[in-house]
């Protein structure tokens, strides 16, 4: 907006007093937008259910590859936890390595990595803040 800028500023009050509502709300939004993302996160990393995500990754089959602190097939959990630490992005990266069975390499051969054996998305994201909170 090159030119035109030149043109609005000529006219300084008018300028002012358009700009200064627009920016507004622009931050109250993003205000808005920084605290729910803010609540949210904070809550999806509240005490997971434990017992629940024991038996759930238990019944997956998870346990014959991962242990919480031993290197098996997978990485222990406390390393996967310590890899995401404060990274914004982690549950939604959890999620979807523990739902779309992704390939990892096991004993240096391609395979599907499992999926957790439930279809219910509050189940996977329980065991994914049991992960991220090792
Ligand atoms: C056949 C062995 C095997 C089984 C069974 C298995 N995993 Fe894994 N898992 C792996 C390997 C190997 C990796 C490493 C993938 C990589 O780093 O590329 C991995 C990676 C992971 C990671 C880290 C992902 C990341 O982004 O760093 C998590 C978390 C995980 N597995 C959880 C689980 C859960 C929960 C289950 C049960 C549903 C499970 N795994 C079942 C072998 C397995």
């Amino acid at each position: 907006m090159t030119p035109r800028a030149g043109v609005a500023f000529g006219n300084k009050s008018k300028t002012t007093e358009e700009a200064v509502p627009m920016k507004r709300s622009v931050s109250v939004w993003s205000m808005a937008g920084v605290l729910v993302a803010g609540i949210w996160s904070a809550q999806a990393l509240a005490a997971p259910d434990v017992a629940k995500a024991e038996s759930l990754m238990k019944k997956s089959g998870c346990n014959k590859c991962h242990a919480l602190s031993a290197k098996k097939e997978g990485p222990p959990y406390k390393e996967t936890a310590a890899k995401y630490k404060g990274k914004a992005d982690a549950e939604q990266k959890l999620f979807t390595h523990l739902t779309t069975n992704p390939k990892v390499k096991v004993e240096g051969k391609e395979e599907l990595h499992d999926s957790l054996k439930t279809k219910n998305d509050a189940d996977v994201k329980n065991v994914v803040e049991y992960i991220l909170t090792r």
